[in-house]
């Protein structure tokens, strides 16, 4: 018989063909609560059956057994019972995800299939991003693509709280930032920033659905809108003909000194970086936002500062990290910053480049992992989310390669991105979205779904070459079968016509 369509493809499965378990309102979910509550929430959603505690005999057992792996489960399910055991509260949550896509429609109601599942992830970091500057987006649609992310199995939301467009985050420290900067995004669009008790909020929400939040300021490009507050920390605009180009081509207005700027170009602002005061605001923002972000990363950006000198780049991303690392934090940096010497030792690399990689980012993401420190993987031409998945999406941009079809975000391989990088130099695989075009959680979902489950499979699921699951002819398969679940669960997925969608 077939093997139920599961995304991301479970580390292993047996289905024995036996007699399958039937979900009627007799069945009683029984054990952890929380992990209860979440496959409650995911039973009623997709087959209308409100099942809890009480009930018939039929049971679907949830439970907690440490010892395994961090974040496995193993799943198994006969005529009579469904079991599943997780090595921790996050394996079980995962096991009850997995356990929500085997649900299907029988010849006489629902059923699960009979099979054995062990499972865990390949990659410890699996994250997803989301560019909250560009366009601002409320704490509720935070919360929804939280939701989205953790059916996958993604456990980290990096958030991309600051650029030239915005800065998003309110700190007592430094008022003036969401006082004078947030007003505005991309076309003039409004803007919108994220009190303290918000930030808390989605960090909490984040933390139920077992996902850490990776809050990134950008620095020390990205940073017009931090003059529009401290006009004493940033340089003038740099208008490179490159600046010049991107206006002729996207339209908006050239980057001005102490103006809000809600143009698309990248590249023209920089902090001060001979200037002691701005460390002293480097120190404070940082400061405050590890006092408030559990997780353990804190991302500086350090992207395209292409209005900065390259030793003034280095000595900037060289102090920044030290500021974060004192503060018992890692710091996390966008690849370019592997060319500083003096960066800490500790700092994540995150490399963007393609998958092919071109212009030497890959020797400056092979300096992170010469430091003693690890890469996530965001390869711009694979996974970067805000590509256009046609050319005629009215959504998204195509600078990185695009448009972005599904087969080209499945067709990559982790270990295979940087020559001399293998899986234990890898913490994990992330995949952005930037929202320059991107205004509301329906643009999320169709430039997300269905490409954000292959940046899902290749974060947790075995190497491409190490299962006869992982090739594409299979990915497109147990993609199609997603989508009456993603349907019940409100995600308007892009129905992509390289997807062989099943009704039911
Ligand atoms: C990036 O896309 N500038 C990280």
């Amino acid at each position: 018989m077939p093997l139920p369509a599961l995304v991301p493809a479970v580390a292993s499965i047996d289905a024995s063909g036996d007699a399958p378990f039937h979900l009627t309102s007799d069945v009683r979910i029984e054990g952890e609560t929380d992990a209860a509550a979440a496959l409650s929430a995911i039973l009623e959603a997709r087959t209308g059956l409100a099942l809890g505690a009480d009930g018939g005999p039929a049971t679907v057992t949830l439970q907690v057994e440490p010892g395994g792996a961090a974040e496995s489960y193993r799943l198994t399910t006969d005529a009579d019972s469904v079991v599943v055991i997780g090595a921790d509260a996050a394996g079980l949550f995962y096991g009850v995800q997995t356990l929500g896509q085997l649900v299907a429609r029988g010849d006489d109601g629902w059923v699960v299939p009979a099979v054995t599942i062990e499972d865990s992830p390949r990659f410890a970091y699996r994250g997803v991003m989301l560019d909250v500057a560009r366009h601002f987006h409320p704490v509720k649609t935070v919360e929804a693509y939280i939701d989205r992310a953790a059916t996958l199995k993604f456990n980290a939301l990096h958030l991309h709280l600051t650029d030239d467009q915005g800065w998003r985050l309110h700190l007592d420290s430094r008022p003036e930032l969401t006082a004078a900067a947030s007003a505005t995004s991309v076309g003039g669009d409004p803007g919108g920033f994220y009190s303290k008790a918000d930030y808390r909020e989605i960090v909490a929400y984040a933390a139920s659905r077992h996902m850490i939040v990776v809050p990134e300021i950008d620095m020390p490009g990205h940073t017009h809108a931090v003059g529009l507050a401290y006009p004493a920390l940033v340089e003038e605009p740099v208008l490179s003909e490159h600046i010049h180009e991107t206006v002729r081509v996207y339209g908006g207005d050239l980057p001005v000194t102490g103006v809000a700027y809600d143009g698309i170009a990248v590249g023209f602002s920089s902090l001060r970086i001979h200037d002691e005061a701005t460390y002293e605001f480097v120190a404070d923002v940082f400061g405050e936002l590890a006092g408030m972000t559990p997780g353990p990363y804190l991302h500086l950006g350090g992207d395209e500062a292409l209005g900065t000198a390259p030793e003034d780049f280095a000595q900037f991303v060289a102090r920044a990290s030290d500021i974060i690392a004192d503060l018992g934090k890692t710091p996390v940096a966008w690849h370019e910053a592997g060319a500083a010497a003096g960066l800490a030792d500790t700092t994540i690399g995150q490399y963007w480049g393609f998958v092919t990689p071109t212009d030497g980012m890959d020797d400056r993401a092979r300096a992170f992992v010469r430091n003693g420190a690890q890469l996530i993987l965001s390869p711009a031409d694979a996974i970067y989310l805000d590509m256009k998945h046609s050319a005629d999406s009215p959504l998204g941009l195509v600078w990185a390669n695009g448009p972005t079809s599904v087969a080209r975000a499945y067709s990559w391989e982790p270990s295979d991105v940087i020559a001399g990088i293998d899986d234990t130099d890898i913490l994990g695989v992330e995949a952005p979205l930037w929202t320059e075009t991107i205004r509301a959680l329906d643009d999320i979902d169709e430039m997300t779904f269905p490409r954000i489950a292959a940046a899902a499979e290749a974060g947790w699921s075995p190497a491409t070459g190490a299962s006869d699951l992982r090739t594409w002819a299979s990915f497109r398969e147990r993609v199609g079968a997603q989508g009456p679940l993603w349907a019940s669960l409100g995600i308007r997925f892009h129905a992509s016509d390289e997807i062989p969608w099943v009704a039911e």
